[in-house]
């Protein structure tokens, strides 16, 4: 066992992970890291170069060229801001169209391989919080802590449209949402590698009628610190 353990929380679009994930490295006082945001990188990248999401082989080169510039820093307000060199591109990753883009680009097994050791070198320490879909499957099947966090559907996009209109997206309907996450879903959990499914041995948290604050006590009573 690691000095501090790998904190894995896993689970399908909107069920709460990245604000839960966020607070659980808040209280612990780890490293929280966001493999999602890698694949949205990725994604915006190849927006840039109009490499269309499913050119797997080109996207796979957009993606381990990226690796050299890509960095992840902590912002005045706590959150972590994604840049690409000097450029911060946070709020340019969070759009909806960036959401699918990642779902596609993050099934090319090149895309995958090239993103792993940036997740496994950030982790490998312990004292971390990583939060994606395929942590305790793929990145870190030995992580000391697993979770799975989900919601159902319907709280799921529910959540996702509050989101969108409270920063400011007035054409966003509740129906498109819903949309979006039923198909993210099919995708990230149909692909060939590494699909969206909980390692066997993940706690399942459903968070369908669990509150934020719930939910992090959950998964903090349920962490074995040394
Ligand atoms: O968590 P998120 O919504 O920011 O993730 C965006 C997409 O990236 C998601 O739909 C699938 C992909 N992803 C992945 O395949 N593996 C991960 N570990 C994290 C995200």
């Amino acid at each position: 066992m690691r000095a501090r353990p790998i904190i894995a929380i896993d689970g399908p679009a909107g069920a709460g992970k990245s604000t839960v994930a966020r607070l659980v490295a808040e209280k612990l006082g780890y490293v929280l890291v966001d493999t999602g945001a890698m694949y949205r990188a990725v994604a915006l990248a190849a927006t840039r170069r109009s490499v269309p999401f499913e050119s797997g082989v080109e996207v796979g080169e957009i993606a381990r060229s990226l690796l050299a510039t890509l960095s992840f820093v902590r912002g005045e307000d706590g959150s972590v801001r994604v840049l690409f060199g000097s450029e911060d591109v946070s709020p340019l990753i969070r759009t909806p169209e960036m959401s699918l883009g990642a779902s596609t680009v993050s099934a090319h097994p090149d895309v995958r391989d090239a993103l792993l050791s940036l997740q496994r070198n950030a982790g490998k320490d312990g004292g971390v919080v990583l939060e994606g879909r395929d942590i305790g499957t793929v990145v870190f099947p030995d992580a000391e802590a697993k979770f799975f966090l989900t919601a159902t559907p319907e709280v799921r996009a529910q959540r996702r449209f509050e989101e969108l209109r409270a920063k400011g997206d007035a054409t966003i309907t509740f129906d498109q949402t819903l949309a979006d996450v039923q198909k993210r879903d099919a995708q990230d959990s149909g692909r060939a590698v590494a699909p969206l499914r909980p390692a066997d041995d993940a706690t399942l948290v459903d968070s369908s009628s669990m509150n934020i604050e719930e939910t992090v006590a959950f998964i903090l009573a349920r962490v074995k610190r040394p």
